[in-house]
């Protein structure tokens, strides 16, 4: 099974970027850890960051051949970019939607996603970087 993952905007950032709210392990750190699961569970993965919604969505048309599945954490463009929702929903394969922190709990214009009624979503949020390792594992859990 292949992975697909995407970090939007703002997600290069990570461990200088708002702490106390999206922890102190960088992306860098992150991606490793990613790697080192992708590898013991032999599920290889592709990993991406842009802050340029529309190299996000050729990154999804590029690889989309090659994926059986999408982890990715829109950033900001989940609340608003309709055009990633309609990548998404084209790609139609199992995805999660990884959310560091619980945007329901914070302002108001974080409370709605864009993806949300997509049927290949789910979303996990509010767990930090486990996040991303739990939507891994789950992935390939789920024998996808
Ligand atoms: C985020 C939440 C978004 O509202 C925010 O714009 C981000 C990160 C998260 O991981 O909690 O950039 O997606």
């Amino acid at each position: 099974m292949n992975i697909l993952i995407l970090h939007g905007p703002n997600l290069n950032l990570l461990g200088e970027r708002d702490p106390d709210i999206y922890g102190k392990t960088t992306l860098d750190e992150i991606n490793a850890e990613l790697q080192r699961k992708s590898d013991s569970l032999k599920a290889p993965v592709r990993i991406f960051q842009s802050n340029h919604e529309g190299s996000l969505i050729d990154h999804i048309h590029q690889e989309r051949k090659w994926a059986d599945a999408l982890i990715i954490n829109p950033g900001a463009l989940t609340h608003y970019s309709y055009a990633l929702r309609d990548a998404i929903d084209a790609f139609a394969k199992p995805t999660i939607e990884v959310h560091l922190s619980d945007i329901l709990k914070r302002e108001e214009f974080r409370k709605h996603s864009v993806l949300e009624g997509l049927k290949n979503v789910r979303r996990i949020m509010g767990k930090g970087a486990n996040g991303y390792y739990e939507a891994l594992q789950d992935m390939v859990g789920a024998g996808l």
